[in-house]
């Protein structure tokens, strides 16, 4: 039996993005429950997410009354998915690790999700991410949870065929989160994470696979300082 395959970030999402959505994924519905659990009031507003991948969020942040939802992302095959789902996205292909081709201040609500394990440098997205935000906006971060990808627990998946596939990730432990922020210019206005016990009725089973006190994502609420 072989072992798993490891490709580049972009290609991997390349391979994965047409079974993306319908994957067996306790983290994927972690943060999504995350995320639909959130207070935002987004009516009239403009909502980017960095590394949106086929847009779900994006999809979903519609029934909260935005009225422009932008998403990148590095992998050409998850924007596809992304522009099937919903034709009122604005969505382009960029890499967060370098300048945003966006205006400052061009959104009122800037999310990540699952996307900052693939990223060793947390300071450069966060700083872009705080020059594209408005004064009163707000930044949503919802990923893996340091206590998880501290012991090796990564982005991965199993093709058709059965074959594993792995992708560069990074552990960030609380700390280099918050010398980000604090290097971005950013204020933490709350942080939860979200246990298997937190997760609602919905969650499947594998949510509870380490017992209801584990968590699985952590979700921070920031704005500019
Ligand atoms: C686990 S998926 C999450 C997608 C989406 N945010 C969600 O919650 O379903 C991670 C996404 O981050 C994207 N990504 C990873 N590194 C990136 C980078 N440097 N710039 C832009 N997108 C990136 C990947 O291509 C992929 O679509």
């Amino acid at each position: 039996m072989s072992g798993p395959i490891t490709l580049g970030v972009a290609a991997a999402y390349d391979v994965w993005a047409a079974s993306y959505d319908g994957y067996d994924n306790p983290m994927v519905f972690a943060a999504g429950h995350a995320l639909s659990q959130a207070s935002l009031s987004l009516t009239q507003k403009t909502c980017l997410e960095f590394g949106c991948g086929t847009g779900r969020n994006l999809a979903a942040l519609a029934a909260r009354g935005a009225t422009a939802r932008i998403g990148f992302d590095l992998s050409s095959a998850m924007l596809a998915e992304a522009r099937q789902r919903d034709a009122s996205l604005t969505l382009f292909q960029a890499d967060m690790s370098a300048p945003i081709p966006l205006p400052d201040q061009s959104a009122d609500f800037i999310l990540f999700s699952l996307t900052l394990e693939h990223v060793s440098d947390l300071a450069t997205p966060l700083l872009e991410a705080r020059r594209l935000l408005r004064e009163d906006g707000t930044i949503k971060i919802i990923e893996i949870h340091p206590f998880l990808s501290l012991q090796g627990i990564s982005a991965h998946f199993k093709t058709i065929d059965g074959a594993e596939i792995t992708m560069p990730t990074f552990s960030h432990p609380f700390q280099d989160w918050l010398a980000a922020f604090e290097s971005s210019g950013l204020r933490v206005c709350a942080l939860k994470e979200w246990q298997a016990r937190d997760l609602g009725p919905a969650a499947p089973a594998k949510t509870l696979r380490r017992g209801p006190d584990w968590p699985w994502v952590v979700d921070w609420t920031l704005s500019p300082v």
